[in-house]
């Protein structure tokens, strides 16, 4: 027998009210044929465990000499370790916090950018992270120079804001590196060209002389095969001898409001900007002089942790994990560096006072900060809360700083 049917045309916002009663056959339906056991807790853990483990452990799997100072390494899940099957993901941009004992037996951690994408690092399921070592670089060299193939790291999950955000930036992105600050930007690069056609990048790169210019050979390659949305700009400070360098035109001296109104070509633009501190400040000086506005400045800074200065030190009480211990620090030097040299293993990830990671209670006595950090809020610092990793002792103090649950414990 042939049903009558009647046709009704719902309007407004008995639409939303008929949707939802027609979904209630359908979450019935669901019920009806789910599994006698709960989801339960286990799972949630497991989930939350593979997108955010706490710490990875990681081998050196391969390394590849960038130049005389640089090298990359190829880091791979550890299967002797429990759970370790594969790395963590990442947008690209973050980085890592690298655990290592020195030879005098302190642990200290360093964050390095990851400077293969996140579509690569899925495919080979191995991160690249690229450090320098010598003078002036950002770890002691003892930290990397026993590394070879088999190393086994401790490594925290990837951590960090400085990634793109197509919700939040422009359609016009600036990228300004300053020497090895160009690893993230390797990342960036690969990542955003092949996912994100609406976007157009200038990739500004400062280096002192041709062989620090890294993956320069990546750089030109995407140049070439991203006409009109990818500019690579090469600049040298210590050299006016450019011929021949590379296959590039190559221009010298400092990233200047010239350079950079270039790069920005008067469309509204997002500026990401990595590198050492003494080049941020710079750049801010360039863009005021050039009268450059930008929708947003993204900042990832690095710096070598402080040298003693030879003025008379300070005592630091520390409260840690239910013990007390008394410490001796430079004034010149972050409570960060005095806790680790005080082999207290403390907290740590971005170093540069934006991640929170670090924050402790100051009980007693005065630091400073040579820069605000970006990520102590105004409500903390009126709790009493300090970053270690940039605060530095102006007076003897007592603080109170938390064990770490991540890469700096024994777990
Ligand atoms: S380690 Fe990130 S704020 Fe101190």
């Amino acid at each position: 027998m042939k049903k009558d049917t009647l046709k009704v045309t719902i309007r407004g916002p008995l639409r939303d009210l008929w949707r939802f009663i027609s979904h209630i056959s359908e979450r019935r339906r669901i019920f009806r044929h789910s599994s006698a056991e709960r989801p339960g807790e286990k799972h949630s853990i497991r989930l939350r465990e593979s997108l955010h483990p706490e710490v990875q452990y990681l081998l050196v799997d391969k390394i590849q000499a960038e130049n005389d100072s640089t090298n990359s390494y190829t880091l791979i899940p550890d299967t002797s370790q429990p759970g370790s099957i594969s790395i963590a993901a990442f947008s690209a941009g973050q980085y890592l916090s690298v655990e290592v004992q020195l030879e005098s037996g302190l642990r200290i951690s360093r964050p390095y950018s990851i400077s293969n994408s996140p579509e690569e690092a899925r495919r080979d399921n191995a991160y690249v992270i690229t450090i320098k070592t010598g003078k002036n670089s950002f770890i002691p060299e003892e930290m990397v120079k026993n590394w070879e193939v088999g190393t086994a790291l401790k490594v925290s999950d990837p951590w960090g804001q400085f990634y793109h955000n197509p919700l939040r930036d422009t359609e016009h992105l600036v990228f300004i590196a300053g020497g090895s600050g160009i690893t993230p930007f390797r990342s960036m690069v690969s990542d955003i060209l092949s996912n994100q056609e609406n976007i157009s990048i200038v990739l500004v790169q400062g280096a002192a002389v041709p062989e620090e210019l890294l993956f320069s050979d990546f750089f030109l390659n995407m140049e070439q095969s991203n006409p009109g949305r990818f500019k690579w700009i090469p600049v040298l400070s210590e050299t006016t001898d450019t011929e021949g360098i590379i296959k590039h035109t190559v221009l010298t001296g400092f990233i200047n409001g010239v350079i950079l109104a270039d790069a920005m070509n008067s469309r509204e633009s997002s500026l990401f900007i990595c590198g050492p501190q003494a080049m941020h400040s710079y750049i801010d000086k360039e863009l005021v002089k050039a009268n450059l506005k930008t929708k947003m400045i993204r900042r990832e800074n690095y710096g070598i942790p402080g040298s003693p200065s030879g003025k008379e030190p300070v005592k630091i009480t520390v409260k840690m994990a239910g013990s007390t211990h008394i410490i001796s620090a430079d004034r010149d030097e972050t409570v960060l560096v005095a806790l680790e040299r005080g082999g207290l293993n403390p907290p740590s990830r971005c170093r540069t006072g934006s991640c929170g990671w670090c924050r402790g209670s100051l009980l007693k006595g005065k630091t400073r900060y040579d820069k605000e950090p970006e990520g102590l809020r105004s409500a903390d610092r009126n709790a009493g809360y300090f970053h270690p990793c940039a605060a530095k002792p102006e007076s003897n103090l007592v603080v109170d700083i938390p064990a770490n649950p991540g890469i700096n414990t024994d777990k």
